[in-house]
């Protein structure tokens, strides 16, 4: 019933329920930077986050109250989760959200890999907005009076208009964990759909994104497709205008949660794997890299700048070994499921090529264990964070912040943690294999001193927004205005 002062709106929610053979539930953590970042909210803040039943298991938790799940659970928070019907829930999270939305703002339709509009698309827009219309209702019946409502993220672009007519009272912010595209790619969507996704986002009081330059390219789609007024401050555009309506732009880069991370890095769970991993790869030098198992990360290419590596430097032969987690992700999507074994193919090719009995160039592992990422963190030498584009990427900052002896960073230049961590990575653009691999070597060679210099000040900027302050701030903006 309307009483929460504070509402949060994501498509993942905290946990996510797997059903067990016996047909009992297993409770797990959602994975991914959104979650990460929202799970700092303290259940002391009475916020309720609605979030969406993304599995069966999920809707067999949901199921009988009414989507009220236990806080022992959720971490602490007060969940409600959506029973979305399951065709209209994957034709709008598969097809709308991250086939087409996540494609566009990580530039990844290029050619074999291309948009189609038809038909089933319609069909799966319509499902799109039926979607977010659920959780405008569901956030409509949460809030409070005059409520701060966070919305979350490319599933949810509709929802702060729809919000907007059924509750005017209340002050609504959405935040983009995602790049967004400039015009002239945005614009390959169909023009009614480029327009009442910006639409939508402008119904709120405020549109945020993680860096300036994703929050600059909102406000060029916003001037260039709807035709809306802009507002710059010192240069920086803080203000768009459409149809009566004000919006105010927002910047707030998401940081890595330090006392957590240091602290969760040590337990045992975390040295066990350490010792796994040292049996394995002896005294050799680490390239680290862990990611979802996700086109925009650039795996692919990862692996082939390695390979180089190992052509153009055969010193390093037998004396490095490239650790590469790549947890499953988005399997229901043909894409996803292919690209996931071409990673496993290219790596299985490297390791054919190069490795003999006593050592094996790539340790790839494509299952989800969390304390086992911590442990590869905490010995890498090099980490190497190469997507073609990225919101932010919270792994170029937490390994920096539990490195033992301190890790070098090889980093992708079109990731938002680029802007904030220039001085002391080493940056590549993701395109560019051989320069890749030029960094790689350049991290590897590079004087242990330096590296753990580098890697201080790295960890400093990393932590410097925790997810605490990252939520405090936009709701603080959201509720002063
Ligand atoms: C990105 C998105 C999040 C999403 C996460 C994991 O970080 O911005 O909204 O939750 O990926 O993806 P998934 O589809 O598994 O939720």
């Amino acid at each position: 019933a309307a009483s929460a002062p504070i509402v949060v709106a994501s498509n993942r929610g905290p946990v996510s329920y797997r059903v067990r053979e016996d047909g009992s539930l297993a409770a797990g953590r959602g994975g991914g930077g959104l979650v990460s970042g929202l799970s700092a909210i303290g259940p002391e803040s009475g916020a309720v986050w609605v979030c969406a039943a993304m599995s069966e298991g999920d809707r067999l938790a949901a199921e009988g109250s009414g989507g009220r799940l236990d806080t022992a659970d959720t971490g602490g928070h007060r969940v409600r989760m959506l029973d979305i019907a399951p065709d209209t829930f994957a034709a709008a999270y598969n097809g709308i959200a991250n086939s087409v939305l996540w494609f566009v703002h990580h530039l990844l339709y290029q050619t074999p890999l291309e948009p189609v509009f038809d038909e089933s698309f319609r069909a799966q827009w319509a499902a799109y907005e039926a979607y977010n219309a659920a959780f405008a209702e569901a956030l409509a019946e949460e809030a409070a009076e005059g409520a701060a409502v966070l919305v979350q993220d490319y599933h949810l672009t509709l929802v702060p208009g729809l919000l907007r007519e059924l509750r005017p009272d209340l002050r609504i912010g959405h935040f983009s964990h995602t790049p967004w595209a400039p015009p002239d790619y945005y614009r390959l969507l169909p023009d009614d759909v480029a327009r009442q996704v910006l639409r939508g986002i402008l119904g709120g009081d405020r549109a945020a994104f993680l860096t300036r330059r994703w929050a600059q390219a909102f406000a060029d789609c916003c001037e260039q497709v709807l035709g809306a007024q802009t507002e710059r401050e010192n240069g920086i555009t803080t203000v768009v205008r459409f149809e009566g309506r004000t919006t105010r732009l927002g910047v707030h880069g998401l940081g890595a949660d330090g006392d957590f991370l240091r602290e969760r890095a040590h337990r045992a769970d975390v040295e066990e794997r350490m010792a796994a991993l040292r049996a394995r790869i002896g005294g050799r030098k680490t390239i680290v890299r862990v990611d979802r198992t996700e086109l925009s990360k650039n795996i692919v290419r990862g692996l082939h700048a390695y390979r180089r590596l190992l052509v153009e430097r055969p010193e390093w032969r037998g004396q490095v070994v490239h650790i590469a987690f790549a947890y499953p992700s988005r399997q229901d999507l043909t894409v996803y499921r292919d690209y996931t074994a071409t990673v496993e193919r290219v790596a299985r090719e490297i390791n054919a090529e190069f490795g003999d009995a006593s050592w094996q160039p790539v340790d790839l592992h494509v299952k989800d264990d969390f304390a086992r990422s911590l442990a590869a963190y905490r010995m890498a030498d090099v980490a190497l964070v190469n997507p073609i584009r990225d919101g932010m990427n919270l792994v170029a900052k937490e390994v920096p912040v539990v490195s033992d002896a301190g890790c070098a960073l090889v980093l992708s230049r079109e990731a938002g943690a680029a802007a904030e961590l220039a001085e002391d990575a080493l940056l590549v653009n993701p395109y560019d294999v051989e320069a890749t691999a030029r960094a790689l070597h350049r991290a590897l060679l590079m004087d242990p001193s330096e590296r753990a210099e580098r890697c201080k000040r790295l960890a400093a900027a990393a932590t410097a927004l925790p997810p605490a302050r990252w939520f405090m701030d936009q709701l603080t903006a959201l509720q002063g205005m």
